[in-house]
């Protein structure tokens, strides 16, 4: 099936979406990205990542593209346009374009945006969560502004391209103190012998993601117990149960870590417990976020894109 892409004010057919070459995105990386997962034709967690997108621009003083009702109005279409019931959107808004210079450009430059919509196989993401994932880990060698959503992400792409070489689903990075901070496109969190989720608290070091966010709130809702810390390999190796968490993965079980098995190196029930209630709730969620008349008046009307 044809897919279309969103790019600076126009909806083109994927194949022909392009930006111009001195977009600052494509030169400096001078961008931020958000993903948003879709189930059901619901985008899933959809004011989080709104309010962590506002929050990214903003900490590199990037122009907003449109107000947030326009933009959701064109996330929304997005969805319908690639007939997309389970899969992905990927937005992408850059300081724009302008002649190669490290200094930021005239503030009136327009910012670039473009988003992509793809269809994920439901039954191959259910398949690979309820097998769970083996993980390697690596040292951290990012920048010191992980909670930016940049688009800078070559470590990134190193770790879990040697993630893959090595057979794995993703790679732990782990900080100069020997902690873990975050997975190359997921966060990391294991479960104590009591029941306790842990993970590494929101900081710089790490990508607060947003389905750590509402996993937070739907265990302390539940009564379970959760703390924000560090841990180390070797504690993750003698947990209950590991995961994942982000919008892709939604909470996918940790089986083993550079080879040695985690438990029992099967997933857990807990872990597989609150996959299925963190997909029904963010699913609940985001019919009750996506019907909200704002967004469907804008994209009725048609309402163009201030860009
Ligand atoms: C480095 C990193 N950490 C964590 C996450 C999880 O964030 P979210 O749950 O918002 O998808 C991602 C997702 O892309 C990521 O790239």
């Amino acid at each position: 099936m044809s897919r279309i892409a969103y790019v600076n004010g126009r909806f083109v057919w994927h194949q022909d979406a392009c930006i111009h070459i001195e977009d600052r995105g494509n030169q400096f990386a001078d961008a931020v990205y958000e993903v948003w997962g879709v189930r059901g034709g619901a985008l899933m967690d959809f004011d989080g990542h709104m309010t962590r997108l506002a929050r990214s621009l903003s900490e590199l003083q990037i122009r907003r593209p449109m107000s947030d009702a326009a933009l959701s109005a064109i996330l929304v279409r997005m969805v319908a346009l690639n007939h997309i019931r389970n899969g992905l959107i990927y937005l992408q808004v850059s300081r724009g374009q302008a002649r190669r210079d490290h200094i930021f450009p005239s503030p009136d430059t327009r910012p670039g945006i473009m988003i992509t919509a793809k269809p994920v196989n439901f039954e191959k993401a259910e398949a690979r969560a309820g097998k769970g994932i083996s993980v390697i880990t690596q040292p951290d060698i990012r920048w010191a502004r992980r909670d930016i959503k940049s688009v800078s992400l070559l470590p990134n792409v190193l770790a879990k391209q040697a993630a893959a070489e090595a057979g794995a689903g993703e790679c732990w990075m782990i900080d100069t103190d020997g902690f873990i901070t975050e997975a190359s496109a997921s966060n990391a969190w294991i479960v104590t012998a009591d029941g306790t989720l842990v993970t590494r608290p929101a900081s710089n070091d790490i990508l607060n993601g947003i389905t750590r966010r509402t996993l937070f709130r739907l265990a302390r809702n539940a009564g379970i117990k959760t703390q924000e810390r560090p841990f180390t390999r070797d504690e993750a190796l003698a947990a209950r149960e590991a995961f994942i968490t982000s919008a892709s993965a939604f909470l996918t079980p940790v089986v083993e870590i550079d080879g040695k098995p985690v438990a029992n190196g099967h997933p857990g029930t807990f872990s597989l417990q609150l996959r299925a209630s963190y997909v029904a709730t963010a699913k609940e969620r985001a019919r009750k976020q996506m019907n909200r008349p704002s967004v469907w008046l804008v994209a009725c009307r048609g309402e163009r894109p201030v860009n």
